[in-house]
């Protein structure tokens, strides 16, 4: 009795409290982990899908089933099913609410439970919500304020709909084009990956990680590590990453994304080196807490304890997979379906003293943690009426914004971009006329299927082209469309085809839409890189009309168009532009908006090609003829940075303060550049700074960005942008997976794309 009073009142202490400092934090986490009972402790780790406690075929809970979840098996979390669909801050506000108050009155301590959503560019499960870009659109910006805003905005709308967690950002490196979630990250650039995750993190957590405010969300950074890279492109299969490799180019932006405070991390659904992730202590304790220092939340991905032995078959047990999961570092597990049966394996494992209940405290005391940091025990629930910008026109403004820096021209043969307003036009392609293909997966639904039911939000591109140029102008005659209502994302077929053709003799100009339609993880699987046939087929069909032709790009990765990229007239990358997409790449073909993004990837020509650009002198190139002579064959279609603009730019004055440094110097080096606008407009242009390293203990990159800035220049403007750097811009992996700095030649490369460096300036590190 007197235990419970006790309790009582240093519960009720919570509510009264503000924000709370990170000593005030652990004790009263220690104190509530010291009220728990083993099965409280098991029920905190596990996050179970709604499905299970909702009434059969219906989005309205089934009470028994939630109180059973909740005051039987005390779950800590809650997240979606694959077949949610957005729903109105409204429902999610009481829908929430109804399952706090059951965490809140009906148990013994009242810890709030905490819902995750993936809005992982705005508001996926909000209906009206702001859309954004999706990430890789955003690295095409290469201006990391528009991740900043995306971050903050989706955090608020995210918060306005009761929600407090966001399993955003993706940090997987974009190194192969077959991968169905490359879009999902910044790009195959390390470098890149740094500066844009921090800034989404600190968009959705805050300058100071304060996410006890009410407009803030935990961010969770994911897939820790090597999700990207399997050897069959496929999703969710085996990946083999050497450390060094692991370290140099995957690790970097995980790394940043903790020092900039990220509260949680999500693990790789695949397996790397011959070990699921999910089993692999020396990933998930050695290197993510010990040596990366991670202190927030660790949360499985979708079932993979269980797939530890149902699909990996690591163990024929699926209790054993519990302990080889729980000793291995994981602190939450997302148990969607079976969370009874992980509820009293992992009970029954600690009784027997297989998984120590040290290891317990310390998951719980993450999770506990994090709610606490959320502020979930003082205001577990939130009111949308708190958030009057909700869905504002300054939010769709910075989503507008973000896609209209996105869009990269690719190709401009003789400027016929911009267009003149007054010109026919045939639009054609399967993606002028669908919604779901601008937006991507993750938009409305999983697979983003549902965009479709969403006309007034996302107007598709020839839409927009008839409000532009006027009915009369625009024929529209898709030529090819997608199966509708299929979730498969590349199910297409010839819809009026020979119309298309025959409509392009009445007009001036082809506006072809082509690329994917929406997908994520294991239905966008691929098995041939070259955009579908039947898109390939068209096109090259309305290349025989012998009219001028605009490819508009729409797609999640880079498809392969050299069939007939180089009988086109321009090329359009929209990559996954999001709701603002379709007035966004009709303002670039106007001109209305001078086009400033770059490719944030190398483009490749032929699918057995698939390096990046820092790829090894051994991929290069060589000039040298003869049979022997052991040639790359790195020529993509388009380089990574690559990006043209309506006006022109020239680079000059090059200045560094320092040729040489002495291998344990902390000096700045500082590099200067005159950049200005040749043209007669006024546009952007992205300064790209890379250093190559000439020689090096493991094989050296050809090249490597180290900064970047994306300036904006009126006609005949010039400015200076300074970089700065120091020597640890140089540092890599050894073959000993050591950071190191080694003496010898370098050289800093300034221009405005990969494949265009204005400016060589050598370098030297030297021993003494
Ligand atoms: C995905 C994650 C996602 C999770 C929860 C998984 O299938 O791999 O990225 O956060 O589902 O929806």
């Amino acid at each position: 009795m007197k235990k419970n009073l006790l309790l009582c009142l240093f519960l009720s202490f919570f509510i009264f409290s503000k924000a709370q400092n990170n000593s005030v934090i652990t004790d009263k986490v220690n104190f509530i982990l010291s009220q728990m009972t083993l099965e409280e402790k098991v029920g905190q780790m596990m996050q179970i899908t709604i499905e299970t406690v909702l009434q059969d075929g219906s989005t309205n809970l089934d009470i028994k089933k939630i109180n059973a979840a909740i005051v039987e098996y005390h779950i800590g979390s809650l997240l979606n099913v694959p077949s949610s669909t957005a729903q109105t801050p409204e429902f999610w506000t009481n829908f929430i609410n109804k399952i706090q108050n059951i965490a809140l009155t009906e148990t013994r301590l009242k810890i709030p439970v905490i819902y995750g959503l993936d809005q992982i560019h705005g508001g996926t499960y909000t209906a009206g919500s702001t859309l954004f870009p999706q990430q890789i659109a955003l690295a095409a910006t290469w201006n990391p304020v528009h991740a900043r805003k995306m971050g903050e905005i989706t955090a608020y709308e995210t918060r306005a709909s009761n929600v407090p967690w966001n399993f955003s950002p993706v940090l997987d490196l974009g190194l192969d084009p077959r991968f169905s979630r490359q879009y999902e990250g910044f790009g195959e650039d390390p470098y890149i990956g740094v500066v844009f995750g921090k800034e989404l993190i600190k968009g959705y957590e805050g300058e100071d990680n304060d996410v006890s405010s009410p407009f803030k969300v935990a961010a969770c950074m994911k897939h820790f590590i090597g999700y990207s890279v399997p050897t069959s492109g496929k999703d969710r299969t085996p990946a083999y990453i050497p450390r060094n490799v692991l370290m140099e180019y995957h690790v970097p932006a995980f790394k940043a994304a903790i020092d900039a405070g990220v509260h949680t991390v999500m693990i790789n659904s695949g397996i790397v080196n011959e070990m699921p992730v999910h089993a692999n202590y020396d990933i998930l304790t050695n290197l993510l807490r010990k040596e990366l220092g991670f202190k927030g939340m660790i949360v499985t991905d979708w079932e993979d304890i269980d797939k530890l032995c149902t699909r990996d078959r690591l163990t024929s047990s699926s209790r054993e997979a519990v302990k080889i999961g729980i000793n291995a570092g994981i602190d939450m597990v997302m148990i969607p379906y079976k969370y009874k049966e992980f509820y009293n394996d992992l009970i029954s494992l600690v009784k027997e003293g297989e998984v120590p209940l040290s290891r317990i405290d310390d998951a719980v005391r993450h999770i506990l943690t994090l709610k606490m940091k959320l502020n979930l025990f003082d205001v577990p629930k939130t009111n949308i009426k708190d958030y009057p910008a909700f869905a504002s026109k300054e939010f769709s403004k910075a989503s507008y914004n973000a896609t209209a820096e996105a869009i990269t021209l690719l190709k401009n043969r003789g400027a016929i971009l911009p267009l003149q307003k007054a010109v026919k036009i045939l639009v054609a392609g399967p993606n002028a006329s669908s919604r779901r293909a601008l937006t991507g997966g993750w938009s409305v639904s999983w697979q983003g299927e549902k965009m479709e039911n969403y006309p007034e939000r996302c107007p598709t591109i020839v839409e927009i082209m008839r409000q532009t140029f006027g009915d009369k102008n625009i024929i529209y005659e898709p030529g090819v469309s997608y199966k509708a209502d299929v979730i498969k994302y590349d199910s297409e077929y010839k819809d009026r085809f020979q119309q298309a053709i025959k409509a392009a003799k009445k007009v001036d100009y082809i506006v072809v839409c082509v690329g994917e339609n929406s997908y994520t993880e294991k239905p966008g699987d691929l098995s041939d890189l070259y955009l579908n046939d039947l898109q390939t087929e068209l096109v090259q069909e309305l290349i025989k009309t012998g009219k001028k032709i605009i490819v508009v790009l729409n797609e999640g990765r880079p498809r392969i168009i050299s069939r007939f990229s180089s009988k086109v007239d321009a090329i359009i990358q929209s990559y996954l532009p999001g709701v603002q997409g379709a007035q966004a790449i009709v303002d670039v073909l106007t001109g209305k908006v001078n086009p400033s993004g770059k490719l944030p990837y190398t483009y490749p020509a032929y699918p057995n090609s698939l390096v990046p650009y820092f790829h090894k002198y051994a991929d290069e190139q060589k000039k040298t003829p003869g049979l022997y002579n052991y040639e790359g064959d790195y020529n993509p279609e388009y380089h990574f940075g690559y990006g043209l603009s309506y006006t022109t730019f020239e680079y000059s004055a090059p200045s560094i303060n320092h040729v040489s440094l002495l291998l344990d110097s902390k000096e700045d080096i500082e590099i200067t550049v005159n950049v200005r606008n040749t043209g007669i407009r006024e546009g952007k242009e992205v300064v790209q700074l890379y250093s190559s390293d000439l020689y090096a203990s493991v094989i050296p990159d050809v090249k490597r960005l180290r900064r970047f800035e994306k300036i904006t220049l009126k006609s005949g403007e010039t400015k200076t942008v300074t970089f700065k750097l120091n020597l640890n811009d140089l540092a890599f992996y050894n073959f000993d997976s050591q950071k190191v700095i080694e003496p010898g030649d370098f050289e800093w490369l300034i221009g405005s794309s990969s494949n265009d460096i204005k400016i060589k300036l050598p370098f030297k590190v030297t021993k003494k």
